[in-house]
């Protein structure tokens, strides 16, 4: 599958034909070219007309591709524009449904263009820390106009094609195509067909009454709103060559600006971020095509902070919801958090009034089992107790029809254990999500022993639907994301038995990009969780070390935000985090009865032991098969725990530091006697990585 030529009347049809959007691979770009190419040499042909077969005009690059060498062979997309713009008949694009990247490149090279209303239009090469590299920053100035193209260009978002034609002077669409669009478009080629010259947007002027001035203004936006990414201001200076150099020069220079791009490490990880957010989806012994249970109906088991904003994302989806709990003042209290959070959203503008109805409508509530009998998925997100698991699911395996999915957003307890109180354990799986339940992007599925696989190939699409990004994860204790993140935690308890203070841990952690720093975290999170995790570890675990000055902390009642105070100190009703005299004082007094040896330590250690506690217990967690590949195990940080997106994720990170350098540093970090020696052994599968001259992705 290329692309299709054909003739209708005395107008050549060249169809785009590569699914699922028409990605202009090698072959497609071949088959394209040689459709002009045909259409030139045919003496009854007068105009061409070119499409998208399918749901696209084109998505622009074919990432099959992405990265190979087949990628820049030619006829590369810069030939195949030039064969297109430098054909003698009129080429039409005919535009639906999706016209990106390269796509809309291709099209700009094109004499004409008409669209069917609600095609969405876009250049979001920058997403990947890019830039247009085709001709877009070019020509897309010069068609539609300065601003306009560069608010597109640097935000990559799309804009529907009957918003763009209403642009003033503006001359990307010369038609707006109601009903059918190849009727149209026909129609267009055939009146057009005898005019000459042909137009070509790169004749066209890209002109701004007050150039200079705007670009100083566009600069200063661009350049703070985007920190870390060096793509945005590198459009935007392409942009400006639109205005100020010839065309040729402006495309060298466009050239130039994406093979910079192409080299920095914030492409690579915006890059390495996209693919890994397609590989996440797969499991590699669940055949793609594995049927899907049907999901009409959900039941959510518990009314507190995490079952409301599960709740949220069904009833957001359009799918009904039935939430159970003991207790009416429960529900109650339950709904009128989720209606909080839905007004909240009215009263920003983000939600319409008639969507907040309609989600309301689909929301039902009861404190009887027998309600969730005609569900196909339930959640049960109650207490994290095992008895009262137990119990929930010998209810659900009591009344649940045969076939429906039972999950249990349980963070801690074994999820075989779960299973086994059931006596359908395949139908059994976790649905770990993360709070906010309704925002966070991640969904950590729990796959059982015994978990079937269509259960899980459904659970996947399902966290799709509900706009989740999906990681399985098998069972053990923490799963992927708090199993590391305890690690993490542990090295910032031993940077204050050496010295450091909280702050100036969150400072270095949050300088290096991640949201918040562990202390902050702790804050927010609350920190008697992880004492309660420490109390049961000091018990299972007696070997594993801990600095003991959280627990000081907790003796103290300070638990964070939701009391107060914690970590840091904070002002009745507000967020900002004050440094703490009290909890200057407590570890002084800790590190005092430890006999600590304190030294001065820099950021870059700080960062590098956080970070790379990650990565080895990832190295773990990956020999153990916990989780599938490593670029799983970025997506979760990407994702739940705010690392930075221009990092890629902690394994993509060390892959960037080098993990021979990785190893070197765990070595220094073994050696100092304040922390665990143990623990900075490199995992098995590091080590191996190390002495083959491998990476992790
Ligand atoms: P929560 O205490 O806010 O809510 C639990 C709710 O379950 C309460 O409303 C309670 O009335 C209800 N409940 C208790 N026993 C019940 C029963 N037998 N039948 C029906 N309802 C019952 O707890 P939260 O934070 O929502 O946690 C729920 C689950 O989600 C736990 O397993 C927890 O580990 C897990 N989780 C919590 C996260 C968090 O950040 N809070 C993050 C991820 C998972």
């Amino acid at each position: 599958m290329t692309a299709h030529y054909e003739v209708r009347g005395r107008v050549a049809v060249i169809t785009l034909d590569n699914p699922p959007v028409n990605g202009l691979g090698l072959a497609t770009r071949a088959a394209a070219a040689a459709g002009v190419e045909r259409a030139e040499n045919d003496p009854a042909v007068t105009a061409v007309v070119l499409t998208g077969a399918g749901k696209a005009f084109s998505g622009g690059a074919d990432i099959k591709e992405f990265g190979s060498p087949k990628a820049l062979a030619e006829p590369n997309l810069l030939s195949l524009i030039g064969v297109v713009e430098n054909c003698s008949k009129p080429v039409v694009a005919a535009i639906h449904s999706v016209c990106m990247g390269g796509g809309l490149e291709l099209a700009l090279g094109c004499h004409y263009r008409v669209a069917a209303p609600g095609a969405k239009i876009a250049l979001p090469e920058v997403k990947l820390g890019l830039l247009p590299g085709a001709g877009g920053t070019q020509r897309l100035p010069r068609a539609l106009g300065v601003e306009p193209a560069l608010n597109m260009i640097v935000s990559g978002e799309p804009v529907e094609s009957q918003l763009l034609a209403q642009v003033p002077g503006q001359k990307l669409f010369d038609r707006i195509v109601e009903g059918d669009l190849m009727d149209g478009a026909l129609k267009f080629a055939e009146e057009v067909s005898e005019k000459r010259p042909l137009p070509k947007v790169r004749d066209l002027k890209a002109r701004h009454p007050d150039a200079q001035a705007y670009f100083q203004f566009a600069r200063n936006m661009v350049r703070g709103m985007s920190k870390n990414f060096p793509a945005p201001l590198r459009c935007l200076e392409a942009v400006a060559g639109a205005v100020t150099m010839k065309f040729e020069d402006g495309l060298r220079a466009e050239r130039e600006g994406f093979a910079a791009l192409m080299m920095t490490p914030e492409s690579k990880a915006l890059r390495h971020a996209f693919f890994a957010e397609r590989a996440a989806s797969k499991i590699a012994d669940v055949p793609e095509d594995t049927p899907l249970r049907d999901i009409k109906k959900v039941g959510v088991i518990g009314a507190g902070t995490m079952g409301g904003g599960i709740s949220m994302n069904f009833l957001n989806a359009g799918l009904p919801v039935t939430i159970l709990e003991t207790k009416q003042e429960a529900l109650d209290r339950g709904v009128a958090t989720i209606r909080k959070n839905y007004e909240a959203q009215v009263k920003k503008g983000k939600l319409k009034e008639d969507k907040y109805a309609q989600r309301m409508a689909l929301l039902s509530t009861t404190l009887s089992y027998d309600d969730l009998k005609d569900c196909d998925l339930i959640i049960e997100a109650v207490f994290e107790e095992i008895g009262v698991k137990e119990a929930v699911f010998k209810q659900l395996d009591a009344i649940a029809k045969p076939g429906a999915i039972l999950a249990s957003n349980t963070s801690t307890l074994d999820v075989d254990k779960i299973a086994s109180f059931t006596a359908r354990p395949q139908d059994v799986v976790g649905m770990h999500f993360f709070s906010p339940a309704n925002v966070m992007k991640l969904l950590e599925v729990v796959r059982g022993k015994a978990t079937a696989k269509d259960v899980l190939s459904t659970v996947m699409a399902i966290g799709k639907k509900i706009r989740k990004t999906a990681v399985v994860s098998g069972v053990c204790d923490g799963f992927i994301g708090n199993r590391m993140i305890e690690q993490y935690s542990r090295q910032a308890g031993f940077l204050l038995d050496e010295g450091c203070s909280p702050q100036q841990v969150d400072k270095a952690v949050e300088k290096f990009g991640f949201a918040m720093g562990p202390f902050r975290m702790g804050d927010l999170a609350g920190n008697d969780i992880g004492w309660a995790i420490r109390k049961r570890r000091y018990v299972e675990k007696p070997h594993m070390k801990y600095s003991a000055s959280a627990d000081r902390l907790c003796e103290l009642g300070r638990y964070g935000q939701k009391t107060g105070a914690g970590w840091y100190d904070y002002q009745p009703g507000k967020r900002d985090a004050i440094p703490s005299p009290v909890v200057a004082e407590m570890l002084a007094k800790h590190r005092e009865a430890i006999g600590a040896k304190t030294r001065d330590i820099s950021d870059e250690e700080i960062v590098h032991r956080l970070v790379f506690a990650l990565v080895n217990e990832a190295a773990h967690l990956l020999e153990e098969g916990i989780a599938q590949r490593a670029s799983d195990v970025d997506m979760v940080y990407l994702t739940g725990y705010g690392f930075p997106l221009w990092r890629g994720g902690p394994m993509c990170y060390a892959d960037t530091v080098g993990l021979f350098n990785v190893v070197q540093a765990m070595k220094r970090f073994a050696k100092n006697p304040m922390d665990d020696a143990a623990f900075w052994t490199p995992a098995p599968l590091l080590a191996r990585l190390v002495a083959e001259g491998k990476s992790f992705t």
